[in-house]
């Protein structure tokens, strides 16, 4: 085979597929594989979602607007004022997921070489996208004895250099799910302006929060117009992750502009995506609602079932569908490999994301697991089993003998 470039060879594998082969070959096998590896629901969308596309009757599918469609982006700013956020269209572009967003945004503010600080752990794929646009993640720890804390703005202060362009945190963090509160944003947005950096704010799990606690988009923050983004998605907010539409969301319309660029190059985000957002966004009632109380429940299922794992350590989740484990394990890639290669429960294994793809800091996360408890309880119930089940027989289980978090 010809040569491949040494930066496809080194591109970050995505922690939540890099088993998928290895999962077919435990199907191929006659096993039944739960998939709590990825952020993929099994909700249905909110009723009448689809009609969007159904109504898209043409004879064929144009090419739309770079920026995405207007009316599209319209109705995305009357969806924000339900959450007493007020843009003007243009302030909004439209992209192809987050992933697009998160990527052309770090295109547009960061040359080779500089430098972005991102709180860890965080979404495994902002490792894949700066490594594309050349940028270095300037990581800042947080550990999991002390339930990843929430950095303050003088850690992030203490990071920055000459080269940083940004910081970049998701909101509700995926995998930690903590919720940063409105004081720390304010905070940030601060330095922000102070430094004349960006502060990126990753909001696709904005309406999945529990209990008592409350999400505050870095929209609503006065004095920071150009120096905020938010990136948005449309894939986790309708349980639709395959329409690919995301948004790009910032007062600083020249920057929005100069991002542009990038999204003329590849002509226009999916049209049929966007007729299903469309519609979507404008549906009435109380779809979030029930998706809460579904996702309380099954969160709840799984925090329950990890106090009974001696030496699981956990902290349990404040938004977004996911529960970062520390377990009595040698090395999570080889775990959640050999769950798939080497285990079975009653003929069903379990898939996990490995913890350490959602670190810079190499080392970091080799106890680690992401669980996504995104399965009905009777799934989730047995895909917990096999977990539990696991741990008392994987070669390379350790003993760490720490207190459990709850
Ligand atoms: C924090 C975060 N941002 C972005 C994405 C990607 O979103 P999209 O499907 O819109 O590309 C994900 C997907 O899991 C995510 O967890």
């Amino acid at each position: 085979m010809p040569h491949l470039s040494d930066r496809v060879q080194r591109t970050f594998q995505s922690p939540f597929r890099k088993f998928l082969p290895l999962a077919q070959q435990a199907k191929d096998r006659g096993i039944q594989v739960i998939h709590l590896n990825i952020g993929q629901p099994d909700f249905s969308m909110p009723k009448g979602a689809m009609d969007g596309i159904k109504a898209s009757n043409d004879s064929y599918i144009p090419y739309g607007t770079a920026e995405g469609q207007t009316p599209l982006r319209q109705a995305w700013c009357r969806y924000y004022e339900r959450f007493n956020i007020h843009l003007d269209y243009t302030e909004l572009i439209i992209t192809s997921g987050a992933s697009e967003g998160i990527y052309f945004t770090l295109m547009g503010i960061a040359d080779a070489g500089d430098e972005i600080i991102v709180p860890e752990p965080f979404y495994a794929n902002y490792n894949g996208f700066s490594e594309m646009a050349g940028v270095t993640i300037v990581p800042l720890p947080s550990s999991i004895e002390d339930g990843f804390p929430i950095p303050d703005a003088s850690a992030f202060e203490a990071a920055i250099t000459p080269k940083t362009k940004g910081i970049l945190i998701s909101n509700p963090n995926n995998p930690s799910g903590k919720i940063y509160d409105e004081g720390t944003l304010r905070s940030l947005a601060a330095l922000a302006v102070k430094h004349d950096i960006f502060l990126l704010v990753d909001e696709a799990y904005s309406e999945f929060v529990y209990e008592n606690h409350r999400f505050f988009s870095a929209l609503c923050i006065e004095g920071a117009e150009k120096h905020i983004v938010v990136i948005d998605s449309i894939s986790k907010r309708f349980n639709a992750c395959g329409t690919r539409v995301g948004a790009l969301a910032s007062r600083n319309t020249d920057l929005l502009q100069e991002i542009a660029r990038y999204a003329r190059l590849r002509l226009c985000p999916p049209m049929l995506g966007q007729a299903f957002a469309l519609h979507a966004l404008q549906l009435p009632g109380d779809y979030h609602e029930g998706v809460r109380q579904e996702f309380s429940k099954r969160r709840a299922l799984v925090l329950d079932r990890l106090n009974d794992i001696p030496d699981a350590l956990y902290h349990a989740p404040e938004g977004a569908f996911y529960l970062f484990v520390r377990l009595p394990i040698d090395d999570s890639d080889r775990f959640c490999a050999w769950l798939l290669t080497d285990f079975d429960h009653q003929g069903k294994t379990v898939m996990l994301s490995p913890g350490t793809g959602f670190y810079a800091t190499p080392g970091m996360g080799k106890d680690e697991v992401r669980i996504a408890y995104i399965l009905n309880s009777e799934r989730l119930s047995e895909g917990m089993d096999c977990l539990e089940h696991a741990l008392t027989v994987y070669p390379g289980a350790t003993k760490l003998s720490q207190a459990t978090l709850v």
